[in-house]
């Protein structure tokens, strides 16, 4: 068989696999397909090289985690470079990877700003892939440099306005219970947080109720203290942003059910935030706040909730909760969770 005849596929690594945060190294497949004719054909998984990564503060261990945990396992080097906001942590594990044996220059972390630090790593000619998370607006201009520079391919993880859809026949209380935790958990600095809670009509004002008081009872403050459910929000851009999205809110005539002011008088807190009586056209409905602000929306039926929920730029995740598959599957289905943002590491 002459060299002309083998034909390979070659797959580039890092891939995509980064929702389960697990990618075991030795489990990467090797194919052959078969042909027609005296042909061998194989496909071929080998790594891409360089792996530039930029991370968000929200989740500095975890972002880290899932960025460099797959790049490694599928024999790449990886650049890494930090929030400003949150260096540490992943200094420290990367010196423990240096302890355990990992080749110097493997794995390499920049700590440093992004209009400086990451723009290098997003332009470099020596990346070879860039994985980004963090939001959309910085999303596109590092898409932007690695268009510029050697046209590397670029996955981006971005923001998201999720919607979480109570339907008429859920149990309210566990819709309650998950429909607060999508939205506070970690302060609501998360990407899919649940944030456009839709309840139908039929359970509207029970399910307003009790989701008022599962936050009255949220425990904010010490975040390293046993009990605490809720800290401060990052720094205070972010705190100042969130107010903001808060009093426009209460411009615009969402009603404030609870919170909506500073929590106590000394750092970054924020109460626990619950509105009700949001509409489409409202800032809060339509930007992603990224703090402990529940915005809840009423339906009527699964079409008119299909379609508010898919008027949006963003499509990251959604939630439903129904006792009827039919309705299940099709909500799964007509959801647009794909535009805009890309799951990836
Ligand atoms: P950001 O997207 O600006 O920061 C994320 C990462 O990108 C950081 O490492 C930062 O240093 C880097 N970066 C910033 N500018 C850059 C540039 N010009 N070139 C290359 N890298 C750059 O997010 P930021 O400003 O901290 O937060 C703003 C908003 O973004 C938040 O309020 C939230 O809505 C959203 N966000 C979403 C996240 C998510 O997980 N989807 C994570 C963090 C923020
Ligand atoms: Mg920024």
């Amino acid at each position: 068989m002459g060299s002309h005849m083998i034909r390979q596929q070659q797959m580039k690594y890092p891939c995509s696999f980064v929702f389960s945060g697990i990618m075991l190294a030795d489990e990467i497949p090797m194919f052959t397909i078969q042909a027609d004719g005296p042909h061998h054909v194989q496909t071929l998984h080998e790594p891409i090289g360089v792996a530039g990564q930029i991370i968000p503060w929200n989740f500095p261990l975890l972002m880290y985690g899932w960025k460099v945990g797959p790049a490694l396992a599928c024999g790449n080097t990886v650049v890494l470079k930090t929030a400003e906001h949150t260096p540490l942590s992943a200094l420290y594990v990367s010196k423990l990877f240096l302890e355990a044996g990992l080749p110097p220059g493997v794995l390499n972390i920049v700590s440093g700003y992004g209009p400086s630090a990451g723009a290098a790593l997003a332009s470099h000619m020596d990346v070879d892939k860039l994985a980004f998370t963090g939001s959309t607006e910085t999303g596109k201009i590092v898409l932007g440099l690695a268009a510029q520079s050697n046209l590397k391919p670029v996955t981006l993880e971005l923001g998201g306005k999720s919607p979480f859809i109570v339907c008429e026949d859920a149990n309210v209380d566990e819709a309650v219970d998950l429909a607060h935790l999508a939205l506070f958990y970690n302060q609501g600095q998360c990407c899919c947080a649940g944030s456009r809670t839709c309840v139908h009509e039929r359970v509207y004002d029970e399910f307003v109720e009790k989701a008022k008081a599962r936050a009255l009872h949220r425990v904010v403050g010490d975040p390293f203290k046993k009990g605490v459910e809720q800290g401060p929000q990052v720094d205070s851009e972010q705190f100042e942003k969130i107010l903001k999205f808060i009093r426009s809110g209460v411009d615009s005539g969402a009603t404030l059910e609870m919170g909506g002011e500073r929590f106590g008088s000394n750092g970054y807190y924020i109460q626990p935030t619950v509105f009700s009586n949001v509409q489409d056209d409202m800032l809060i409905e339509k930007e992603e706040i990224f703090g402990p602000v529940q915005s809840i929306l009423k339906f009527k039926d699964v079409n008119e909730v299909i379609r508010r929920s898919n008027a949006s730029p963003y499509g990251l995740a959604a939630g439903v909760f129904t006792q009827n598959l039919d309705t299940a599957n099709t909500l799964t289905r007509a959801l647009d969770w794909t535009r805009g943002t890309e799951i990836g590491g």
